[in-house]
């Protein structure tokens, strides 16, 4: 496929952004959450969409009207207090005794994330923390956690940034004990992880969808097909195994921007992103709310009693061009609240999951299951600075200063403001 080159002014762009803004994105997708990016930089596609940070519009901020954590079953032990404090809106506050863990501590950082070794310059990204508005959020507690984990068993289910949260965890929790790898399926980038003095065992399923998807891809994100996603269908790599999980962080996002056909009844009724094919464009948000409401209803009508923590999506930080043209994400400290505003497509995602969120908690009222609403999305559209940019090598520019180098400016640096989810993560699942 080509894509003809178009330069928009920001005014224009506001017109056509939900439509080259999913292009953009679906071959962003394509290439970082595989985590492959670099065999682009040779082929033709270009796509000039400027600025991608959207700061003229004046737009409601998620953390207007994110909602404070809910839980499905009264918990009789929660302090009244802090179940009103919503640990999605507040700042980022410096933190001068730096991160939990480093390069040299934790020995499972992702190359593509490891942006100490790689040698980024700029490290004041490791001095902040969140601070929500309305009280205390405490750092994540290595020791109690995994005491209070003992046999018990996490899975978080998603894509490549499920797995950036997870070595995070696994980093902090390396501060007590080291994990061992004890299962790895080279067809789908899942692990599963045991802490042996403490039989806590955590697992990554890899479902970008939650739904049932055919996926044509190497493993540099060369595409050869469509996605071919089922609507109607959940992903078995996920529910098969749902039942031998005490704690459960489940998220979706960027994959349903990527090009695909839609299924229902295992026949075609339309697509995202189909130019030529005859096919209903569905857009989407169809497809994403369709998965929601399916994982959703999955959990709730399930007579297993987990705690489920729903995880929004996930803000991306290219500037000044697209992730395929130049793109980068340069700034070294956070934005402050009135400096950034979501991207219109994040909007409508977070507001998709926080109504099919309500509708799953409204169905489980009564039920021995714990739903919980892991905002992370405004406190991560606050950093910029936490990611890689072009450190997703090991010191890119070493033989050549104005070498081109891909950028990821979705996922998160090791360490790096992603460490904080699990803050978030503690406070709700631990402390809460
Ligand atoms: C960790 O990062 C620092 C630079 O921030 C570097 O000097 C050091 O060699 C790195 N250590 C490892 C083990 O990669
Ligand atoms: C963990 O499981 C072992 C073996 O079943 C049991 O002896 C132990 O009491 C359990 N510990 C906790 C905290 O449940
Ligand atoms: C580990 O935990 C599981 C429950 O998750 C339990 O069945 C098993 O007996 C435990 N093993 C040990 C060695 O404690
Ligand atoms: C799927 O097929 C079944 C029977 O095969 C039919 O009852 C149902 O209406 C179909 N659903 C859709 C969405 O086409
Ligand atoms: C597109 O699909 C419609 C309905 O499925 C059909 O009537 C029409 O002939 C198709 N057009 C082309 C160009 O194939
Ligand atoms: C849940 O339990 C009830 C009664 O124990 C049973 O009738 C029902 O089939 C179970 N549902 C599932 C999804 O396992």
């Amino acid at each position: 496929m080509v894509i003809k080159e178009t330069r928009l002014d920001w005014k224009s762009w506001s017109l056509f952004k939900q439509h080259h803004f999913s292009l953009l994105v679906k071959f962003a997708v394509s290439i970082l959450l595989m985590g492959l990016a670099f065999r682009l930089f040779y082929s033709n596609y270009s796509i000039g969409v400027s600025p991608v940070i959207e700061t003229p519009f004046v737009e409601k901020t998620v953390g207007d009207e994110a909602p404070a954590p809910v839980e499905v079953l009264e918990n009789t032990d929660a302090i009244p207090q802090k179940e009103q404090c919503d640990l999605s809106i507040g700042d980022w506050v410096p933190n001068p005794s730096g991160p939990i863990y480093t390069n040299e501590s934790c020995h499972i950082i992702h190359t593509h994330q490891n942006c100490m070794t790689n040698g980024r310059p700029n490290l004041g990204y490791l001095y902040w923390k969140w601070k929500p508005r309305d009280c205390e959020l405490p750092r994540f507690n290595a020791e109690r956690f995994l005491e209070l984990m003992r046999n018990k068993s996490w899975a978080f289910i998603g894509d490549s940034i499920s797995r950036n949260h997870v070595q995070s965890l696994l980093c902090i929790l390396s501060k007590v004990e080291a994990a061992d790898l004890v299962y790895h399926d080279d067809s789908y980038p899942s692990d599963r992880w045991n802490f042996p003095s403490y039989n806590f065992t955590l697992s990554v399923i890899w479902s970008p969808f939650l739904l049932k998807a055919a996926t044509f891809e190497d493993i540099n994100g060369v595409s050869s097909g469509d996605i071919q996603l089922h609507l109607d269908e959940l992903d078995k790599k996920w529910t098969d195994q749902y039942q031998s999980f005490d704690y459960v962080v489940i998220s979706g996002g960027k994959w349903f921007l990527k090009a695909a056909i839609y299924y229902e009844n295992n026949t075609i009724t339309g697509c995202n992103y189909c130019p030529g094919k005859n096919l209903t464009e569905f857009g989407p948000e169809i497809a994403y709310r369709r998965a929601l409401k399916q994982a959703f209803n999955f959990i709730v009508s399930s007579n297993h009693s987990s705690i489920v923590l729903f995880r929004t999506t996930t803000p991306e930080h290219f500037e000044n061009a697209a992730w395929n043209n130049g793109g980068t994400c340069k700034r070294t400290v956070p934005f402050k609240e009135e400096e950034i505003s979501l991207k219109d497509i994040d909007t409508k995602f977070h507001n998709i999951e926080l109504e099919e969120f309500e509708k799953a908690k409204t169905l489980g009222s009564g039920k021995r299951l714990k739903l919980k609403f892991l905002d992370t999305t405004h406190l991560s559209l606050l950093r910029p600075d936490g990611h890689p940019g072009p450190y997703r090598h090991f010191h890119p520019f070493e033989k050549d200063k104005n070498a081109k180098v891909q950028n990821d400016c979705l996922h998160w640096c090791l360490p790096g403001p992603i460490d904080s989810w699990s803050d978030l993560v503690m406070e709700m699942v631990i402390n809460g």
